[in-house]
Order: structure tokens, then sequence, then C-alpha cells
């Protein structure tokens, strides 16, 4: 069953420079359940269509168009109100940077019994013992006494593990999760990812998974869409999408990641820039840094189609010249 679906998802901002097409034509599916990983380079729109899901990009002042459909509710449709009692309720978002999402000037504790009762109708008791109960989940040692103390006095692992105890704990039927890991180092990283994808399991919750780390995606998603300049130019299943990437960016990325040797915010390194998105290319978007590039690149717009169950857009695989 799908819980989200994105139609056509056009989300572009006014600029100085002009329209920032930050989003411009993504569509996709959640199902239930499962792990659904967004990649690409930086500034590809990963994180804005995200936000545009939450409800934390309107239009105006942004310009959004398509469509956003969770469990047939048309969310671009949602008033601020009506989103504000899902936000946290049905749809979770776990940020990168864990300090940023907390008060430094409340507790731990405080902060995610204010989560639990905006949303759930607990009273002060029974919503410290649900919480207490989830800091345990999350393995945060000596839970009892953590719950009283304040962001600061935590690690940035300990951090992250109690912001997806507060996305959990309302068990969302989505949990979106923006490069939930990126800030930490390896080891931590990896702790925190099993732990994710436990926890993920057992409730049961479908998730958008947003990294730039080819890495990442082979160990917790299912299937993987890539990003490139405000579209999804590759839909696959993870397995296929490492043994037979189709897609020239796809495949460029996949071979920066052997290239890569540090743990950075960028993926290096397919030559040229990502191009700017007041500034997108004419026809694929990719041609200009694409090794395989035709003359038919520069002007047309491939159309996705699909081969052996992956999805791609790219003249590569055309049926031959368009009309
Ligand atoms: N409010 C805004 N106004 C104008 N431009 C914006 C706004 N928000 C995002 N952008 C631009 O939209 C583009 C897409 O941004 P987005 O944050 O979605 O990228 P991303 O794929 O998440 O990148 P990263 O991997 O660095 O997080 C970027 O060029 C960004 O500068
Ligand atoms: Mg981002």
């Amino acid at each position: 069953m799908k819980v989200l679906e994105v139609e056509d998802l056009k989300v572009h901002f006014r600029s100085p420079d002009g329209l920032v097409k930050a989003v411009d034509g993504v569509s996709f599916d959640l199902n239930d359940s499962e792990i659904l990983a967004l990649v690409g380079e930086s500034g590809c729109g990963k994180t804005v269509t995200v936000l545009t899901i939450m409800g934390l990009v309107k239009s105006p002042p942004a310009i959004v168009e398509g469509k956003i459909l969770y469990k047939s509710n048309e969310l671009t449709k949602f008033s601020k109100e009506e989103y504000r009692k899902m936000r946290g309720r049905k749809i979770s978002m776990i940020f990168q940077e864990p300090m940023s999402s907390f008060d430094p000037l409340y507790t731990v504790g405080e902060q995610m019994i204010e989560v639990v009762k905006t949303h759930l109708q607990y009273d002060e008791k029974k919503a410290k013992e649900l919480c207490i109960e989830m800091l345990k989940k999350v393995q945060i040692p000596l839970a009892e006494k953590r719950f009283d103390e304040y962001p600061h006095q935590m690690s940035g692992g300990m951090l992250q593990r109690i912001m997806i105890a507060m996305a959990l704990i309302t068990n969302p039927d989505i949990l979106i999760a923006d490069e939930p890991t990126t800030a930490l180092d390896v080891t931590i990283q990896a702790q925190v990812l099993n732990l994710f994808k436990e926890l993920q399991r057992n409730y049961k919750t479908s998730v958008i998974f947003i990294t730039h780390d080819l890495g990442i995606v082979a160990e917790i998603a299912e299937r993987v869409h890539v990003m490139y300049a405000g579209k999804i130019v590759e839909r696959a299943e993870v397995g296929k999408l490492f043994s037979q990437p189709k897609h020239p960016y796809t495949k460029g990325l996949l071979e920066s990641r052997v290239k890569r040797e540090y743990k950075g915010k960028f993926l290096p390194y397919i030559s040229g820039n990502v191009p700017r998105p007041t500034d997108f290319p004419s026809g694929c978007r990719f041609h200009t840094r694409c090794p395989r590039a035709m003359e038919i690149c520069k002007s047309k717009e491939p159309k996705e189609i699909e081969i052996d169950g992956t999805k791609v857009a790219c003249w590569l695989y055309g049926e031959g010249e368009p009309e």
C-alpha cells in the first residue's frame, strides 16, 4: 500500500538571480513500511522536496505545484492548523544537525514530553513513562537521569538517537530522515544506523532517507531514487542500482564513491559543476557533464522509461529519435 504519493512536484523560489527551480517535476511513491533513499549531490533539491512534504515550504512565498497525497489527503491544500496536527504525529522528520533541533534552554525530557502531550492524550506521568521507555529503546544509558539533562550534556550520537526516539514516539506513518548521520563520526554513524533500522522494522514506519552516501544507501534502503538538478533521473531497487546502474549520473556517483577516501558533505567527483538552479541546461540537465552526451541530449528532455525494472530518464535508452 502507498502511504505517500508525490506527483509532479515543483517548488520554485523567486530570487534576485531569477527563479530558483529547486524541485522541478518530481514524482514518487512511498510504500508501507519501506525505506526509500533519495540520493544526489548537494543542491539537487532533496531537502526542499521533503520540507515541502512536511509543509515547511509554503506557497507563497515559494511557488509550489503538483500533488502530495498522504493516504489520499492532499497535503498541499492543508491549512497551517491541519499541518500542525499532522507534523510530528503522522509524519515526523529527523534533521542532520541534532543540536539545532533541540532547544538548549529545556531538558531533553521536557522537550520529549512536549511532543507527547501535543499529539497524544497522555497525562504528565504517563507521558514521562513513555519518554523513558523510548530513551531506553534508543539505548540511552541511565535513561531516567538523562531525561533531566540538557542537550549540551549529550554527545552528538546520543542526541541523534534521542531525535530518533522523539520522531518515533508518536508512532508516525512516515519518518523523513534528512542526512541523519552525516554529522557523526563513522563508528557512531554505524551504531545509529543499526538502531534506526531496527526501530524502523519494529515500528513498521515508512521512511524517506536522504543521504549523499551510497554506502549508507546500500545498508539501509530497499529502493533508491537518484536526483539531479531538481529531477529524479533513475529509480531502482538497491541491488539493481549497484549492480546495473543505468544513468550516466548514477554511474558517476558510484565511481566517485570508489575514488572517495574521505567523509565529506559533498560527493566528489563527477567532473564539472552542478548547474545552478536558476540556470539549468536545456534538454537533459546532465548533458553538460555527461561523458556519453549526444546531440539530442542538448535539446530534448528525455522521458523516463523502464528497463529491467529500473526507471531511467536518459536518451541512451530512448527508442531512437523522438518525433
Ligand atoms: N528558501 C529558498 N530560497 C531560495 N533558494 C532556495 C531556498 N531553499 C533552497 N534553495 C535552493 O534550492 C536548491 C536545492 O536545495 P536543497 O537544500 O533542496 O538541496 P539538497 O539536495 O538538500 O542539498 P544538500 O545535499 O547540500 O543538503 C539549492 O540551490 C538551494 O540553494
Ligand atoms: Mg539537503
